[in-house]
């Protein structure tokens, strides 16, 4: 089945500048067609936007949704002024060790339905709140079932009953092994209070022999050595980004390493911004993710990541546009996805607004009007309207 959508006020698709006038095709689960609204083939269907804007759906390449409980009260003392630690990662992994299988997998689906309907068509989770080989295993299974993309952070927190070292053996031995079938990537929280550089090395390193693609979370809470190692490794992407100095910032403009920024995160926990600008004039290449989880980071929404992105962080609509769509692409290293051009998945977002610049213009407000995801329509405003 092929659908036509013209009506296009602005169309984004990261493969040459923004253009009015176009229209696309989508057949079966891909792009088909791209071009000028007078030289569109004939398709089964075809649904007018009315001028609204289109892109590509969100590329959402940092989140943590295998997890139970709650920490409302967390960060409800941060925001009296109580300072975020690694430490409250142990909260959610109690609740996620006592959840069962059904429970997680509901927990699963209902923020992957939100991040959907707010214009996200590929998603990439973690494991990290179960921190035994079992409960490592039943997370990234779980997440295999409900996510694009699934990451291995076994190495999220040393749990209360183990030293730093047997636990480091163990991801790096035993837990390894059994969740390397079902992940494509493996990650490590680099930082005070979780992992150093050498226990960090050590993980990735195990990981790497097994095959995985490396990630990295680094210069979260303070400076350090994650971006260096994320970069010496050859990993895919490091997230956070939050403390970089200049070493960090070239090291990481000579690398193809994204720097994955994660503003909600920073402004829920009351850390500074980075710097985005100062990324992308060196030459390095950025993503906006939403590190979507109970404690640090718990929103959805893409959306507010592109504004907060354009309202405090130096970037401009189209920067912060590119980086939460291509940008989140190169962190998981594909080319299939957060572009439209033929033989791209057809993952297409529909802003009830004429253009991205409503984004950053009017935050806050809920811009998505429709949304298809590998070419099948999950929500459309006006079916909401008839309904
Ligand atoms: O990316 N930094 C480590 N992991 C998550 C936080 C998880 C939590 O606090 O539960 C993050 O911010």
């Amino acid at each position: 089945m092929s659908v036509l959508i013209t009506g296009i006020g602005e169309l984004t698709t990261n493969d040459g500048p923004a253009r009015s006038g176009a229209a696309l095709v989508l057949d079966g689960d891909r792009v088909a067609w791209v071009g000028a609204a007078a030289d569109a083939p004939a398709a089964d269907t075809a649904t007018d936007v009315e001028g609204r804007a289109v892109l590509p759906g969100w590329v959402d390449s940092h989140t943590h949704l295998v997890f139970a409980g709650d920490r409302t009260a967390e960060f409800g003392a941060r925001m009296a002024g109580k300072p975020y630690t690694a430490g409250g990662i142990a909260v959610t992994v109690a609740a996620t060790r006592a959840a069962t299988d059904d429970e997680l997998a509901a927990v699963l689906r209902k923020h992957v339905a939100e991040a959907v309907a707010q214009g996200t068509t590929c998603l990439e989770t973690k494991t990290g709140y179960g921190l035994t080989v079992a409960d490592e295993l039943r997370s990234a299974k779980l997440a295999a079932a409900h996510a694009d993309e699934v990451t291995f952070l076994g190495a999220h927190l040393v749990p209360a009953d183990m030293s730093t070292e047997d636990y480091v053996d163990l991801v790096c031995g035993e837990m390894l092994d059994a969740v390397a079938p079902h992940v494509r990537w493996a990650d490590v929280f680099c930082e005070t209070g979780a992992f150093d550089e050498d226990e960090s090395r050590a993980v990735l390193t195990s990981a790497k022999q097994r095959g995985l693609g490396l990630r990295v979370h680094g210069n979260q809470l303070g400076y350090g050595p994650g971006v260096r190692l994320a970069v010496e490794l050859g990993a895919a992407s490091v997230d956070h980004c939050t403390y970089l100095t200049r070493s960090d910032v070239d090291a990481l403009a000579r690398s193809d390493t994204v720097a994955t920024l994660l503003p909600a995160c920073d402004l829920s926990t009351r850390q500074p911004l980075p710097d985005a600008r100062e990324l992308l004039d060196n030459g390095a290449t950025v993503a906006l993710a939403t590190n979507c989880n109970p404690g640090s980071s718990y929103t959805s929404s893409m959306a507010y990541c592109v504004a907060t992105a354009v309202l405090q962080m130096r970037m401009s609509v189209e920067d912060a546009v590119r980086a939460a769509t291509l940008g989140g692409a190169r962190a998981l290293r594909r080319d299939d996805v957060g572009v439209l051009r033929p033989g791209a998945r057809a993952d297409v977002h529909v802003l009830d607004a004429p253009s991205t610049t409503h984004l950053a213009y009017r935050p806050g407000v809920p811009l998505t009007y429709a949304v298809w995801r590998n070419g099948v329509l999950q929500c459309h405003r006006d079916d909401q309207r008839d309904g």
